[in-house]
């Protein structure tokens, strides 16, 4: 089991554990994530993934552990402190200002690099201008890589559903991260933007050289493109490693079929079938 990654790590996730009242949302989980790695949890619904990136981002507190983003220990922040240390994350479901275009959605994620006075702004004068037209420089470079300028003066709330997440997307990029998170990115989304999407994260780990941590029930997205991938169930690390590595390990087609009778002749089929055994039994 490879639990630690190979450069020097941007992220350590030391032996948190949250819980509310008895449930053990995250229970003694540890990892890191590389430099120019994408990392990828996955489990079972209410496993704790979501409950990991609200741990990260200062929304939840653990009652124990540790976690320390380049050196410095973000437990005890507030979201917007670690925000602007660099965590920026997209949602499971999508959060953006529907009545607001593109442009100005990707403008509200740089609002935490605004550095002139409301005075300023108002008088719309020396830095106000210049920062304005910076931040606008930038904002047009993430439509750009995110071939968004077809919609760029569109209200976000018309746009097709993929494309509202890539602007969500974007206006986590519009943060100029140093890690980023997301939240079950291709949930909803048909195969071609499930493939417009796999194309743009590749893109910010290869290109923009963003690490990433990925939530995603999208087995076949997980397996093509996450560099590691961590396990978990019930809160509790059920295994980390590459994808070759975790689609082998039979704790891990257990836990998505546990109480299966015919788990062991899953565990010879391999991860992938369990998967697709589970959600026939669930849509069934
Ligand atoms: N604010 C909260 N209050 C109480 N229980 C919570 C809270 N947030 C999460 N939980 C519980 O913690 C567990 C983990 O939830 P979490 O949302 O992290 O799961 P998940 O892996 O993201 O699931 P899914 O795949 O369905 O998104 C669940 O049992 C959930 O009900
Ligand atoms: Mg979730």
């Amino acid at each position: 089991m490879v639990s630690e990654a190979s450069g020097s790590p941007v992220l350590a996730f030391e032996d948190v554990h949250l819980s509310f009242g008895a449930v053990k949302a995250v229970n003694g989980v540890s990892f890191t994530v590389n430099e120019d790695e994408l990392f990828a949890v996955i489990g079972p619904n209410g496993a704790g993934k979501t409950s990991i990136f609200n741990v990260l981002s200062g929304v939840y507190r653990p009652q124990q552990g540790r976690v320390v983003l380049e050196g410095r220990d973000l437990l005890g922040m507030r979201p917007p402190a670690i925000a602007r240390l660099g965590v920026a994350r997209t949602f499971q479901n999508i959060e953006l200002f529907a009545n607001l275009t593109v442009v100005d959605n990707l403008m509200l994620g740089r609002h935490q690099h605004l550095r002139y006075g409301t005075l300023a702004a108002l008088l719309w004068v020396g830095r106000a201008r210049g920062q304005e037209v910076e931040h606008r420089r930038r904002v047009e470079e993430i439509v750009e890589f995110l071939e968004l300028e077809q919609w760029r003066k569109m209200p976000v709330g018309l746009l097709p559903y993929g494309v509202q997440k890539r602007v969500e997307l974007g206006r986590a990029l519009a943060m100029e991260p140093r890690l980023l998170l997301l939240d079950e990115p291709v949930a909803g989304m048909n195969l071609e933007e499930t493939e417009d999407m796999a194309r743009y994260i590749l893109d910010i780990r290869d290109e923009l050289r963003i690490p990433m941590i990925m939530v995603e029930h999208d087995m076949g997205l997980v397996m093509d493109i996450a560099d590691r991938v961590m396990v978990v169930d019930f809160g509790t690390p059920v295994a980390i490693g590459t994808p070759a590595e975790v689609q082998r390990n039979p704790d891990v087609i257990r836990a998505y079929l546990g109480g299966d009778p015919d788990v062991e002749a899953a565990v010879e089929a391999g991860v992938e079938a369990a998967i697709a055994a589970e959600d026939e039994g669930a849509s069934a």
